[in-house]
């Protein structure tokens, strides 16, 4: 293979790479903003009713859907149902997302 080759290939690979970690920030990003009506922007609840996820482990967040999903823990309102609408890899990709946010000074 010549030099230039192996750096097109090179490149190629590496663009690749890159293009799929951006569309999985926007999906993590898109699916996550769907909790934002309750969950407040980014995760950052304002009010004391729903708790903030920004900041959260990931695991806990992933641990505690899995629960709504199989209604091992009392809901007082939807989240048995929201839970129900995500797939196992989808929740995981939201719960990283929002793990990675910086809880509001509060
Ligand atoms: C319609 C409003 C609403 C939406 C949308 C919503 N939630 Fe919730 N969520 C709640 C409420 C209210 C609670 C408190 C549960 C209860 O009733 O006991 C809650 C609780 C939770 C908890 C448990 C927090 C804790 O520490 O106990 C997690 C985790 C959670 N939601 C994740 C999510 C995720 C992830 C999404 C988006 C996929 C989401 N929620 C969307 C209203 C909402």
């Amino acid at each position: 293979m010549s030099p230039f080759r192996t750096l097109a290939v090179a490149t190629l690979a590496l663009t690749s790479t890159w293009a799929a970690a951006q569309t999985d920030v926007n999906l993590a990003r898109n699916l996550a903003a769907t909790c934002a009506n309750c969950h407040g922007t980014n995760g950052n609840a304002l009010g004391k009713d729903v708790k903030p996820l920004a900041g959260v482990p990931a695991a806990n967040i992933v641990g505690l859907m899995a629960a709504y999903k199989a209604g091992a823990i009392p809901n007082t309102t939807i989240m048995h149902q929201i839970a129900k609408g995500y797939s196992d890899e989808q929740i995981k990709l939201i719960a990283e997302y929002f793990a990675a946010q910086k809880p509001a000074q509060k």
